[in-house]
């Protein structure tokens, strides 16, 4: 199996698992307890149906959306995600370039193992920074003064990470960051050569958005998850939120917003946009997914501030559902890590290029030239 057998996230899905070392497709894989979220996130989708017009003249067809202050070519974009090193080693900077190429804003991560300044200088395309406010509250000045500098246009903070989500695949992987090679794992690195020969010829494994500020950034001898424990801090609230908002100053979202509740107060303090996720049902299992929350939230808000689905997305379809319940954009998270570890730049574009085509072509299924044209009346549910 290689790149040309791979039509979509799941086939992405099972080259990965075929290239990458087991603990390390784990981690992007799994979720959190039983994974009923994690599950629940794209099961969802499938609660209702899509109602397509027939002769509507689709000879014409425009997927471009406004969202977070920037004209996306479709509206699908990458949520930011930690350590794209690990999955590939040419890392976020081949994401990066993959996102630039198909015209969508790329997401980055605080976790990133690629620096704010490189992925500035290395691309022209739309840029979001994912903030997560650690105990060590210089680091949030510092990352927000650096993404300005940088030339980011956009901002998260992802507020459903106080603590990290038990993921048992983990615990029984053994993954840790980096990589270490321990008896139950050895056999994984073995059998993956290529993986293993590229991560170790290539530049060594660093935090790079945090390795100057914290000794834990470059070398976190344990796990993501007790940096995340040690490092994020439990206090942050709204007013800690509000802050990041101002001292950005641009446009800024939260993500991981719920209820209607949070939604009513992220509009309060001056948020452009919230991001109904649940982390890939990473973190709070049991938690009701995206899709799921999608319409009590949009009907509340809609039209305040600017409603961004992320969560469970695999197939153009899902995007098109989301839309029509009232959502700006959507955006996505394994669905083009799978494509990362099983073909760098080229995977991630190619994944890219597969939802692009698979929006389009059910847009004009749909009878809908714009996704203006998406709304309620085309989803009847089960
Ligand atoms: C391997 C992995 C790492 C992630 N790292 C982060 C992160 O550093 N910050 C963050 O806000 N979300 C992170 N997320 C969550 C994604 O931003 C996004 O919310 C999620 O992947 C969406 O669900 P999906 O994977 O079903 O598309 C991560 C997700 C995965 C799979």
């Amino acid at each position: 199996m290689n790149l040309k057998d791979c039509h979509n996230v799941e086939d992405f899905r099972k080259l990965a698992k075929k290239k990458l070392p087991s603990p390390i497709f784990h981690y992007i894989d799994g979720g959190s307890d039983d994974e009923i979220t994690l599950k629940r996130n794209t099961e969802s989708f499938n609660e209702c149906d899509l109602v397509p017009n027939v002769l509507t003249d689709v000879s014409k067809i425009d997927l471009s959306t406004t969202v977070l202050g920037q004209k996306i070519d479709f509206p699908l974009f990458l949520a930011a995600t930690a350590m794209h090193r690990l999955y590939h080693h040419h890392g976020e900077r081949a994401t990066a370039k993959a996102a630039e190429k198909m015209g969508t804003i790329f997401g980055t991560s605080t976790m990133a193992t690629t620096s704010i300044e490189e992925i500035g200088k290395l691309t022209k395309g739309p840029k979001l920074f994912q903030l997560y406010i650690h105990r060590d509250r210089g680091l949030t000045d510092n990352l927000i003064e650096r993404c300005k500098a940088a030339g980011f246009n956009s901002m998260c903070l992802t507020v459903d990470t106080v603590v990290a989500g038990n993921r048992e695949r983990d615990h029984r992987t053994g993954f840790s960051t980096p990589p270490k090679l321990t008896f139950g794992s050895l056999l994984s690195f073995i059998t993956h050569p290529q993986w293993t020969y590229n991560y170790l010829t290539s530049e060594k494994f660093k935090l790079a958005n945090i390795i100057h500020m914290t000794d834990k950034g470059s070398t976190i001898d344990k796990s993501v998850i007790d940096y995340i424990n040690e490092q994020f801090d439990p206090a942050m609230n709204w007013k800690d939120a509000e802050y990041c908002v101002k001292k950005w100053g641009g446009p800024f979202a939260l993500k991981g917003v719920m209820s209607v509740e949070d939604a009513k107060k992220a509009i309060d303090i001056g948020c452009t946009a919230i991001m109904i996720s649940n982390h890939g049902g990473r973190q709070l299992d049991g938690s009701r997914a995206p899709f799921d929350q999608l319409a009590e939230i949009v009907d509340a808000v809609g039209d305040k501030i600017e409603v961004i689905l992320d969560g469970g997305v695999r197939r153009g379809t899902h995007v098109l559902k989301a839309l029509a319940l009232g959502a700006k954009a959507c955006s996505f998270g394994k669905g083009y890590l799978f494509a990362l570890s099983a073909a760098g730049e080229k995977g991630v574009e190619a994944i890219l290029k597969k939802m692009k085509d698979e929006i389009k072509r059910d847009m004009i299924l749909m009878g809908c030239r714009s996704v203006k044209d998406l709304n309620k009346s085309k989803l009847r549910f089960k």
